[in-house]
């Protein structure tokens, strides 16, 4: 075998983001796009709608290896609004729980389309509330979706704020990364995410998800 051929059998990382979605179940990529009228905040920077993109990808690829499609959709589902309520591009503590109340009702054909049951919205406006809060706003916890979503934004930010910055390992919460026989999975994830973060990075704040995943080679 040569390696012309050897290169042919080895799957695009493009292929691989877009398999992680199939594998949580999203049936549209334009379900998901972010537009400006989304944010509290809609000025270009580090928390813009390519942050978003990247960890709504982010927490795919996750749920893939964790073989988790519902609960990686879940902590997908929290990762599109997890920043919309910012306002601002600093230290914004109360993001959280903000979004999780007040741009859950701006989703709900989302949340209807793809058939979240009342405790699986609880889970997500938990996840979106505890991502950067002690609060879950009242709404039922689960700890996968949770982690799911935390360690996500974990992977892009750390980048968006020092590009030069490898992922800290004490940012995590999932014991499958943080643990010693997770650190295979661990380098795997940072690869790809690291890798998706570059081909995303200079991309236009506002570009929908087929076309910001269309960046991604
Ligand atoms: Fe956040
Ligand atoms: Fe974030």
């Amino acid at each position: 075998m040569d390696i012309s051929s050897l290169q042919f059998k080895q799957k695009s990382l493009r292929q691989t983001v877009i398999d992680a979605l199939s594998f949580i179940g999203i049936k549209d990529f334009s379900d998901f796009d972010l537009k400006k009228e989304y944010f509290n905040n809609p000025e270009r920077g580090i928390h813009d709608p390519r942050h978003l993109y990247r960890v709504m990808i982010a927490t795919a690829l996750i749920a893939q290896k964790l073989n988790e499609p519902r609960r990686g959709l879940l902590a997908f589902c929290g990762a599109f609004i997890h920043d919309q309520a910012r306002n601002n591009n600093g230290s914004d503590p109360g993001h959280g729980p903000r979004a999780s109340e007040t741009k859950w009702n701006l989703h709900s054909a989302i949340w209807k389309k793809y058939e979240l049951t009342p405790d699986e919205q609880d889970y997500v406006r938990s996840a979106v509330s505890l991502h950067c809060s002690r609060h879950d706003c009242g709404f039922k916890v689960d700890n996968l979706v949770k982690q799911i979503l935390h360690d996500a934004d974990s992977f892009d930010r750390c980048r968006s704020y020092h590009t030069e910055a490898r992922l800290n390992w004490e940012y995590l919460s999932l014991p499958q990364l943080k643990d010693k026989s997770g650190h295979k999975l661990l380098n795997l994830l940072i690869g790809e995410t690291e890798a998706v973060w570059c081909f995303t990075k200079d991309v236009a704040s506002y570009i929908s998800f087929k076309d910001l995943l269309e960046n991604i080679r």
